[in-house]
């Protein structure tokens, strides 16, 4: 394990691990404040993350963060934001179970500087990874897991709200839970 954010980094923008590495524009190592208690965690770099090398930068980024911007965060200020591989599938497939495991590691690190007390997973592929192999949005959303000392919570996809917009009022609820979370564990997030 890097104890070092920065040295991380650097180990992570010029990983060939796995072969992602070589259709990729850029790494998309994370964005957000180093002391955040709060980790957003979504899939992989789509088109607009690979072409600038910041996560959820795109239409879907765009909606995540008007959301955020409802209960107060901004990942210029209070929370983290990075993803289950640091570099765009092809096409945008799911990551495949095996480019993960290679990636998971940094995404473990990047966890253990970071200290959240909150992780937030955007979507099926990082809940189903992080919070438990069968985990299912649709059902389980908004829902409170503990793992580690760490509150974890699944909801939609921000892509899955942009083509579905009748889930949007479960996931304002969503994040609501989430304010509400927030005010009761986290000490500098408001
Ligand atoms: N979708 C993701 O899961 N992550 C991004 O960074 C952008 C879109
Ligand atoms: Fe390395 Fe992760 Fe990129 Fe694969 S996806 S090359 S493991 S940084």
């Amino acid at each position: 394990m890097e104890t070092n954010f920065d040295v991380l980094k650097e180990q992570v923008l010029s990983c060939t691990a796995c072969e992602l590495c070589k259709t990729r524009h850029n790494v998309v190592f994370g964005d957000g404040v180093p002391d955040a208690e709060v980790m957003f965690i979504g899939e992989g770099p789509g088109e607009n993350e690979d072409l600038q090398g910041k996560p959820f930068v795109g239409r879907a980024g765009q909606m995540l963060d008007k959301m955020l911007a409802v209960i107060d965060l901004d990942r210029t200020k209070n929370i983290y934001i990075t993803n289950m591989v640091k570099c765009r599938p092809p096409q945008n497939r799911d990551p495949l179970p095996s480019e993960q495991e290679q990636c998971i590691e940094f995404l473990r690190n990047q966890v253990a500087i970071i200290r959240p007390k909150i992780i937030v997973c955007l979507g099926r592929i990082a809940a189903c990874r992080l919070i438990s192999k069968d985990f299912k949005v649709t059902k389980q959303h908004g829902m409170w897991f503990e793992k580690n000392g760490v509150q974890m919570m699944g909801t939609y996809h921000p892509a899955s709200l942009l083509r579905t917009p009748a889930q949007k009022p479960a996931a304002f609820e969503d994040f609501t839970a989430l304010r509400d979370k927030i005010k009761e564990i986290c000490t500098h997030t408001y």
